[in-house]
């Protein structure tokens, strides 16, 4: 595996690639890498010839200065993950790479980033907005793979890359669980023993709902209580947002019709977990 810091130099090496006819495919990371991550680069073997990987913790992401302190990174160990899963290019560029002194551009959505995680982050998919276009520019990939874990960030890809007109193909990577249920995520490690067991109680209330849905309970406040009820029963568990929403708008719905998803945000332990899951 290649592994370039420099924005220049990583350019001269897809140019070269490009002139070969190869296809460039990106998953873009911050590292602490796991299951999920790989997986996307997993699936996206199929869609190109070569893969790229970037491993960036974008400060300008982190609405809680804390939270981007607290995000830990071992960068040579998801260089020996990525070079076990046969990734080609690893970018990891430093802060003062991807925002030079005098750096004043930003990229925002509106309507879909409005509710939701945009409501509880403010300023959060800016950030996530305008990185992505940066690495985009940065790798030119022919496509890219996000992973539907964080539901509103895929969304938001797939209008920003539309809108902007973007010459890449968005492919949605399915959301990995741990072998008991809980969405894998890098944030899991900051749990205690007991918050790792309290924190089933999202994809269990997740799980319940959507056979729910399936054996005909189409009121959306019915289904978004059932996983309420699972998440109560965890003392001191902090619900942030329990939604079930249009895959499409995340316009919250009343009754369940077409293809839909329900959101859910919990703080166990002091940890966000962020879950959702497709009901219909
Ligand atoms: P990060 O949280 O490192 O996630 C990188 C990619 O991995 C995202 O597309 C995310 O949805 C996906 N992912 C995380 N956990 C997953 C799981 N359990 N199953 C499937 N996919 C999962 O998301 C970001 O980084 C950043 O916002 C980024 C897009 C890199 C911009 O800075």
């Amino acid at each position: 595996m290649k592994k370039y810091t420099s924005i220049a130099e990583l350019r001269t090496e897809i140019k070269a690639l490009k002139r070969t006819g190869k296809t460039i495919g990106f998953v873009p990371t911050m590292g602490a890498l796991h299951e999920g991550h790989l997986s996307l680069a997993r699936t996206l073997k199929v869609h190109c010839d070569v893969r790229v990987c970037s491993i960036f913790v974008n400060p300008t992401q982190f609405n809680d200065p804390k939270d981007y302190q607290a995000y830990v990174i071992n960068l040579e160990n998801d260089q020996k993950l990525l070079e076990r899963e046969g990734v080609d290019i690893l970018f990891a560029p430093s802060v003062d790479e991807m925002y030079p002194a005098g750096f004043q551009s930003t990229v925002s959505l509106s309507e879909i980033t409005k509710p939701w995680e945009g409501a509880s982050r403010p300023g959060h998919f800016a950030g996530v907005a305008t990185v992505v276009t940066m690495l985009f520019n940065a790798v030119q990939p022919d496509c890219a793979i996000f992973g539907e874990k964080d539901f509103q960030q895929l969304r938001l890809i797939e209008q920003m890359v539309s809108d902007l007109k973007m010459d890449i193909s968005i492919i949605r990577g399915a959301l990995v669980r741990d072998s008991d249920g809980l969405a894998l995520s890098s944030r899991n490690a900051r749990l205690s023993p007991q918050g790792r067991v309290n924190s089933l109680a999202l994809s269990r209330g997740l799980y319940a709902a959507k056979e729910a849905c399936q054996g005909g309970e189409k009121n959306a406040k019915a289904l978004e209580e059932i996983v309420a009820r699972s998440v109560r029963q965890v003392p001191g568990a902090e619900i942030d947002y329990i939604a079930a929403v249009r895959e499409d708008t995340l316009a919250p719905v009343s009754e369940i019709a077409g293809a839909c998803r329900i959101l859910v945000v919990v703080k166990i332990d002091g940890v966000r977990l962020l879950d959702n899951m497709a009901i219909a």
